[in-house]
């Protein structure tokens, strides 16, 4: 290894001779600007000699195991820094318990430079390279990363490429009308344009951040600024931005970042008279960054946020001779179960899971149930259509379903972006309050609170059975409840998001080993999960994965199977006791979690009880 290292140059070398030439197509055909190219590829060969020895170890360690995040010891977990430690050094502080919780991934959320009051959750970045005052410093980011690399903990971050803030340098420059730094974003004189644009492009934020330009009264100009007004949107025709934001995101990948996440890819390219997004310019860039990434730092990975309708999210996987993301988010699913959640009817998330699972084992998927934003309503409405349920009607009944107000629920939380025009919303809550806790803690009912845990439970143990890696959303391993103080801050009050963007409560967190608390039942009922999850090989990404027909609408069954070994999950997904009426007969089994035997014959599972099978 250590001659490896010496070798350095010649490693560069090889890397970007495997590359170059499709780089350099690519590159020349979205902007025929071979200096500009030339530059970039001066620039890659800096970074990688300023990437430090360790990392460089694991870069080369990496590409000789292509699969190492494919395995089934995987756990995610994300927060935002002040919310779990108050700053980075508060996290290093914590890492034992995120050991505790099994998690050997964190996603810390946006941590660079922002202005307090206009930041979008930090999603706009005012400053590549620096941490926000608050969090730390670069410097605490490089300890942080070593200190988790020494726990064998992956560190993701955020690289918010498609637009920066309006206080970042070049926004500055360009509100000042300097032309250089204009021509970086989407600058309009006149109104037609803008208008045009409106006709086709949809809106991210119809209510809190409507339409997608904003005017700039003393320039006298319009800005595009697809998500809010103070957010604005990078011209990636320029190839001075493409260049500036890859060096933004390798100097990032040098201070030990493991996953970048590439925040709203499909926006990326604008082109008038379309939707503004997936334009196929997007995987052209996105194509470029994974050759990029593997030429200087070939152990970082790529996440990208695709929060799309189905068929427009795995084209960002690429093709295997030309792969983009190495892992994208499993938002339909998501989306699925929280409906089947409110329905208790696990068919549309059959169906969804069976498209899931016939695709190719090297897409890599996180899975999830609440993550920092909203649940969309992005569900396949052919299908529903079918049973009779309309999109608008049964986006309705959704909603009012998780305020707590239809179908006998128990959820508790928020409408998000309710569009008076189109009746559209999504939602907000944390996984314990959608799912009964925060309610039965109010009424005191004991046997409520039982239900609404085991509910909590078998809702992440079904999430532990997907191919992929799992992520929990800090907070969700305590069962912490939807936090209503962000309408005492006027720079949140408007966003509800921040609802289930509460303070990790540590308080609680001392109760994980209480088993008689509802913070040490759902602690101790993950670390279970995750504890088999990591031992039974028959949960690797690669393992063949299916869903069982259980003749019962509210009981979801799954098998996986791996080397000869089998197990099977059965989810009840309703508030009664029920029978999943299967026949499994090829031997006998056992339930990992009772250690109970059973014969996987005509199963009997308690309101939203679930099993974990395996074959003997
Ligand atoms: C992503 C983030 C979201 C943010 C948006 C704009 O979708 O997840 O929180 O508002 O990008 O950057």
């Amino acid at each position: 290894m250590k001659k490896q290292v010496l070798d350095a140059e010649e490693i560069f070398q090889s890397r970007l001779e495997r590359h170059h030439d499709e780089l350099r197509w690519l590159y020349m055909e979205m902007y025929d600007n071979s200096s500009m190219f030339a530059e970039l590829c001066d620039n890659l060969k800096q970074f990688y000699l300023k990437r430090n020895k360790e990392l460089k170890i694991s870069d080369l360690k990496r590409e000789q195991d292509h699969g190492w995040y494919q395995q089934n010891d995987m756990l995610g977990m994300m927060f935002y820094i002040d919310n779990f430690a108050g700053n980075m050094k508060g996290v290093e502080a914590k890492l034992d318990y995120l050991e505790k919780c099994k998690v050997n991934y964190v996603h810390l959320m946006p941590f660079l430079d922002t202005p307090p009051d206009r930041s979008d959750g930090g999603y706009a970045v005012s400053d590549f390279r620096k941490v926000q005052k608050k969090l730390g410093s670069m410097k605490d980011l490089d300890s942080l990363t070593a200190a988790c690399h020494k726990k064998g903990i992956n560190v993701c971050m955020d690289f918010v490429m498609n637009h920066t803030s309006e206080d970042h340098e070049w926004a500055k420059k360009a509100r000042q009308g300097d032309g250089e730094y204009m021509s970086r974003y989407f600058f309009f004189d006149n109104e037609e344009e803008p208008a045009m644009y409106e006709k086709t492009v949809p809106q991210v934020f119809p209510t809190t951040a409507p339409g997608n330009f904003t005017w700039l009264e003393e320039e006298g100009y319009y800005v595009m600024t697809t998500f809010y007004p103070y957010q604005w949107d990078l011209n990636y025709k320029n190839p001075r931005v493409f260049n500036e934001m890859m060096y933004n995101f390798l100097y990032l990948a040098n201070r030990g970042i493991d996953i970048i996440r590439i925040d709203a890819v499909p926006y990326i390219w604008k082109e008038l008279n379309t939707s503004c997004r997936n334009l196929k310019q997007v995987h052209t860039i996105v194509r470029m960054m994974r050759m990029i990434g593997e030429i200087v730092c070939p152990g970082i990975l790529l996440l990208g946020e695709v929060v799309m309708e189905p068929e427009k999210v795995t084209p960002y996987f690429g093709t295997v001779e030309k792969p983009e993301c190495h892992m994208l988010y499993n938002v339909t699913t998501m989306a699925t179960t929280w409906h089947t959640v409110a329905t208790r009817d696990v068919k549309l998330l059959k169906k969804q899971l069976d498209i899931v699972n016939s695709l190719p084992k090297e897409y890599i998927f996180l899975n999830y149930l609440r993550c920092h934003d909203d649940i969309g309503w992005g569900l396949d409405y052919g299908t529903l259509m079918l049973e009779g349920m309309g999109e608008r009607s049964h986006k309705q009944y959704l909603n009012d379903y998780f305020l707590g107000f239809a179908g006998e629920s128990n959820s508790r939380g928020e409408l998000y972006n309710a569009d008076p025009v189109t009746g559209d919303a999504r939602f907000c809550g944390t996984t314990a309050s959608m799912c009964g806790i925060e309610k039965a803690g109010e009424s005191k009912d004991k046997e409520a609170m039982e239900r609404a845990v085991r509910f909590d439970l078998m809702l992440h143990a079904y999430m532990f059975m997907q191919s992929g890696i799992p992520v929990l959303y800090s907070g969700d391993e305590i069962g912490q409840l939807n936090d209503y103080t962000y309408k005492d801050d006027p720079n949140k009050a408007a966003d509800s998001r921040y609802i289930h963007r509460g303070a990790m409560n540590w308080k609680l967190a001392e109760k994980i080993k209480d088993a008689d608390t509802t913070e040490g039942k759902i602690f101790q009922g993950l670390s279970r999960l995750e504890e088999i999850r990591k031992s039974e090989k028959v949960f690797v990404s690669n393992a063949d994965a299916w869903t069982i027909e259980t003749w019962d609408q509210s009981i979801l069954g799954i098998g996986r199977y791996f080397e000869d070994e089998k197990i099977i999950g059965l989810f009840n997904f309703s508030e009664y006791d029920k029978t999943a009426w299967i026949n499994e007969t090829d031997g006998g089994y056992v339930d990992l979690i009772s250690g109970e035997e059973l014969r996987p014959v005509d199963v009997k599972i308690p309101a939203y009880g679930f099993y974990y099978l395996k074959r003997k």
